[in-house]
């Protein structure tokens, strides 16, 4: 679907009030939600007693409670009451090959038993690792493995400024970057500043230029306006836009800020921790042409197994990595490049290309919108819809992400919505299908036809609990 048509259907939601699933039905399926998931509920009430919140970082619904896994196999996950699920959370985006992809699984269980979990020496698979990657990327020469993409994306700014001499950051609002202090503001949702941004002091956004997306005048006037202030160091992006495309960018926004960066002497930092191995084994930077000067990658690198993050770029900017003390950039990382995730990462990368995962990915996420979009369709009252990048799906119901901050209510609406959305998600998760955060579908290789015809009679059966208006 095209930018334009994604924001004439985003604006159509959001000009009309939400749909929620009435009361009594809304509560027969919490009912049926908790009846199915007894022991997940009991690791939860436990889990509170340990682990602030009961529940870690997870993706998928929280609420009422959060879902404890079992086991997964290609495009289903099994949770600890024995409850099948089609799984579009693919634990976030990295699973390409399907979970628990054996060749892979069998490769790592290898590397253990030969090699131990990691020795703080470097070995062959880092090498094996960044060549694959190189290969791949056009962007890219030279690769310093770090451990999260967040991680990396901290190292991106390092290597900006400490490159460029310069010291302002240019942070596109509603992007994600991970957690580091800089990058918590303007976070979910364009120009929230630092509304998320809780035990953060506000002097650590002193050089962090937060510009809404596709506000090209004001791109411009940041670079403009910070040049005797210290300079632009660089932009970083999400390439297909904030949260992995759920704030979709005009089509002409990643030129404009390449042409501006290359105009003041700045460096464009692709975010490609979602991007990078799902839109395209060249990431956002090979199918779109525009090529960074940094690239962050993440979790997907490694395929899931943990320890997974690099930044890369060309030669002549990684260069500050390298040198003696106080020449060189800080970064670190104890388990960093440790054999069993550089194993991953090879392996994952080399079959993802010898199965063309990300076709494979890609056309069935074609489908599944098209077939969606169809369904959604005999219900226009709704307006809900479907829109990929690729292997990147995300659904609009409720459009929370999208509300305009400069609206009287903004905040209510912004709750009300999520709200709705996330009742949505409690009846698909009661039925079997797992999504993340009740918007975004992410495909891999093995999803097929039963993966397709379940989804629809699951969201079929959502679409019959709304009443039509
Ligand atoms: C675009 C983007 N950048 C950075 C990160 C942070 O990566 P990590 O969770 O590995 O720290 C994420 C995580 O989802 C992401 O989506």
């Amino acid at each position: 679907m095209e930018y334009a048509e994604i924001m004439k259907r985003k604006d159509a939601i959001l000009s009309q009030p939400v749909h929620p699933i009435p009361k009594d039905k809304l509560a027969s399926e919490q009912k049926l939600y908790a009846e199915r998931c007894k022991r997940s509920i009991e690791i939860f009430e436990k889990a509170k007693g340990m682990i602030p919140g009961g529940v870690e970082h997870n993706l998928s619904q929280n609420k009422p409670f959060p879902l404890a896994m079992d086991r997964a196999k290609g495009y289903k996950i099994w949770d600890v009451d024995g409850n099948e699920y089609i799984d579009y959370l693919m634990c976030g985006a990295p699973i390409m090959l399907g979970h628990s992809y054996e060749p892979l699984d069998e490769k790592i269980v290898e590397i253990i038993r030969q090699k131990g979990p990691a020795t703080g020496l470097t070995s062959e698979y880092e090498l094996l690792a960044a060549e694959e990657i190189i290969k791949h990327m056009p962007g890219v020469e030279m690769v310093r493995f770090l451990q999260s993409g967040t991680e990396a994306d901290m190292a991106a700014l390092r290597i900006a400024r400490a490159y460029t001499g310069k010291v302002k950051i240019i942070k596109i609002g509603g992007s994600y970057h991970g957690w580091s202090d800089q990058m918590i503001c303007s976070v979910h949702i364009p120009r929230t500043g630092n509304f998320e941004a809780k035990g953060i002091p506000a002097e650590c956004f002193t050089h962090i230029v937060d510009v809404a997306p596709n506000d090209f005048e004001a791109l411009e006037a940041a670079f403009k306006d910070h040049q005797d202030k210290g300079g632009v160091a660089g932009v970083i992006v999400e390439p297909i836009g904030g949260e992995s495309g759920a704030h979709p960018v005009h089509p002409d926004w990643n030129k404009a800020i390449r042409k501006l960066c290359d105009q003041y002497g700045s460096l464009l930092i692709f975010d490609e921790v979602v991007t990078g191995f799902r839109l395209d084994m060249g990431g956002a930077q090979k199918l779109y042409n525009i090529i960074p000067d940094i690239t962050v990658l993440g979790k997907i690198i490694t395929h899931g197994y943990p320890s997974s993050g690099a930044v890369a770029g060309r030669k002549e900017v990684m260069k500050v990595c390298t040198g003696s003390m106080g020449e060189k950039i800080f970064v670190g990382g104890t388990l960093a490049a440790n054999p069993i995730s550089m194993a991953a990462c090879y392996y994952a990368l080399k079959y993802m290309a010898e199965h063309d995962a990300v076709a494979k990915a890609t056309t069935f996420a074609n489908r599944l919108t098209q077939a969606l979009n169809d369904l959604y369709a005999t219900r226009p009252d709704l307006g809900f819809f479907v829109y990929n990048y690729g292997a990147i799906m995300h659904y609009m119901t409720t459009a929370f992400f999208s509300i305009d901050l400069n609206t009287p209510d903004a905040l209510t609406q912004i709750f009300t919505r999520k709200q709705v959305a996330d009742d949505y998600q409690v009846v698909t998760m009661a039925h079997g299908l797992c999504t993340l955060a009740g918007t975004r579908m992410y495909t891999c290789m093995q999803h097929d036809d039963e993966a397709l015809k379940k989804t629809l009679a699951i969201w079929e059966y959502v679409l019959s609990l709304i009443p039509r208006s």
